[in-house]
């Protein structure tokens, strides 16, 4: 598809349009895996830059973008459920809500994204912290076999047992190692969940501190979640409170505190799953958009303090340089989260510090801000870092970074650690000619 059919727009687009996308030389639409081997082959015989995109919620860009060709794995859409061995394959071009609402009718669910418009690719091949992780760990550990193109455009099947090292850095590799077309993922029965959105006015931002400082000390029930954001909304701070619980009502002692908070939102019911992840945000945003991430341990009432003081100091600063979106979220997991593995993964590097990605969101018009922007996430994720080891999380200065919401230039050796020497020679050895490296990324 060339540019003018809708299906080259739908192709290029992306989540956040105005930084994700770049106008491609021509969208192509394999149907199939050898398709998808042939275009490979061309494309590396030809060294022609590509982007390979699932839905495109990688806002860094060129990680799924490309001036050159563009491949749409949007007829990739099976969804295929074996009640007899729990799992599912599914494609590559399927978003997680496609998956959610095939397979609610069985009672069964998956562990995806904890927001509506997801891709599933990106998401499995990144990690994928779910609403589900605190009971079965990442995304990616509930991946069970790949087919894989690889970039010499050999199809395989890779499992534990047939490709133990392609397996490994599938889990965490990102697009270093070829195109992913289906995934096999174990499901888990899933019935009606309770919880919602709250949103809380910034002056009381010390009761949520204290609540959600609570929540995170304390919770030893692994079907508790909760998500809150403090974003700047022209010179205020709001503060965006998500809280789940996979059963049909919490037990009493976990959510009271937070629910006892004065708010001006609060939409918090029994619902099923899918209601569940529809009612939050946040929604496509057609700017200039950036992710980053602080691997931290622990929430506490100085780190909010901290974490609050950002959102308005940024929010003032970048006010007059087209800010549209200043916000940070917070996201406590429980402890066991990272012990669900039955293998060794690229990701994390290490799963015995039980860090929790912190996302620092920007929105901008103004393309020529963008260093701006860049510049002042990575301050604001430093001042975060620093008061958390100067409170005694020493670790933060070494903690994995989650390659998801990691803005461009995060050093491969904080994403990757030690694992980058054995990746390394996986890469070598499966993309000898590096085909992979003519698609963006974070590359090995
Ligand atoms: C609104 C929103 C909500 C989010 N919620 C969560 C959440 O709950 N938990 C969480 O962990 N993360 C979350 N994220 C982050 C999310 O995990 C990443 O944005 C992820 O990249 C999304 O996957 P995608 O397929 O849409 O990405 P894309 O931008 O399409 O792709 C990301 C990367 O994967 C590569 N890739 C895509 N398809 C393939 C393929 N078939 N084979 C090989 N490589 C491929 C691309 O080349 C690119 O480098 C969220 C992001 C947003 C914007
Ligand atoms: C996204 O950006 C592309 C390229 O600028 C444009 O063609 C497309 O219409 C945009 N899509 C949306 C939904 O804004
Ligand atoms: C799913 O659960 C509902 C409510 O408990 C029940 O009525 C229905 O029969 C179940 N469906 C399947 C396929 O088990
Ligand atoms: C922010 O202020 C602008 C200009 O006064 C107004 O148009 C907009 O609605 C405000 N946004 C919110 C979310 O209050
Ligand atoms: C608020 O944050 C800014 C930017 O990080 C910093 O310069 C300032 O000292 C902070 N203020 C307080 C009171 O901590
Ligand atoms: C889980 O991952 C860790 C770190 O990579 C590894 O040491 C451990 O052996 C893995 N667990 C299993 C059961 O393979």
């Amino acid at each position: 598809y060339v540019a003018g059919d809708s299906l080259y727009t739908e192709g290029i687009t992306h989540w956040a349009n105005g930084s994700g996308t770049q106008v491609s030389q021509c969208v192509v639409e394999p149907v199939n895996s050898k398709d998808v081997a042939t275009i490979l082959r061309f494309l590396g015989s030809t060294r022609t830059p590509f982007a390979v995109k699932g839905a495109g919620h990688h806002a860094n860009p060129g990680f799924s973008s490309t001036t050159g060709v563009h491949i749409s794995m949007r007829q990739f859409n099976e969804i295929t459920y074996n009640e007899a061995a729990q799992t599912v394959r599914v494609g590559a071009g399927l978003l997680w809500d496609d998956i959610y609402a095939k397979l609610a009718p069985h009672n069964v669910s998956v562990v995806g994204a904890r927001a509506l418009g997801v891709g599933v690719p990106g998401f499995l091949l990144g990690g994928g912290y779910s609403w589900l992780g605190n009971q079965y760990g990442l995304a990616l550990d509930n991946v069970m076999s790949y087919e894989l193109v690889q970039p010499t455009g050999k199809i395989v099947e890779v499992t534990q047992a047939s490709q133990p090292d392609l397996f490994f850095a599938l889990k965490g590799g990102g697009n270093n190692f070829g195109i992913v077309t289906k995934f096999t993922l174990k499901t888990y029965p899933q019935g009606p969940v309770w919880g919602g959105l709250i949103m809380i006015d910034g002056s009381h931002i010390p009761e949520v501190a204290d609540a959600v400082t609570d929540f995170s000390l304390n919770i030893d029930d692994p079907k508790a979640g909760m998500d809150t954001l403090y974003i700047n909304v022209n010179g205020s701070v709001v503060v965006t409170q998500l809280v789940f619980y996979d059963g049909p009502a919490p037990p009493p002692g976990i959510f009271e505190a937070i629910l006892a908070i004065p708010s001006f939102v609060k939409d918090v019911q029994t619902r099923s799953f899918l209601s569940f992840m529809a009612s939050g945000g946040p929604f496509p945003v057609d700017q200039r958009t950036l992710f980053h991430s602080v691997s931290m341990l622990q929430f506490s009432p100085t780190i909010s303090e901290v974490i609050r003081n950002e959102t308005v100091f940024w929010g003032e600063f970048l006010k007059d340089k087209s800010a549209s979106v200043v916000s940070y979220a917070i996201e406590p997991f429980h402890p066991g989260i990272y012990a669900h593995n039955t293998t060794a993964t690229a990701f994390p590097a290490d799963r015995s510090i039980p860090f929790y990605p912190y996302i620092i969101w920007f929105c901008w018009k103004d393309p020529a801000m963008d260093d701006v922007f860049y510049d002042a996430a990575r301050q604001s994720a430093e001042v975060i870092a620093d008061a958390a080891i100067a409170e005694g999380q020493t670790a933060v200065a070494y903690t994995p970074m989650y390659i998801n919401p990691s803005l461009i230039g995060t050093p491969l050796e904080r994403l990757y650690g030690k694992n980058i020497p054995r990746l390394r020679k996986i890469k070598a050895k499966v993309d000898p000619q590096n085909v992979m490296g003519l698609a963006g990324g974070f590359k090995l």
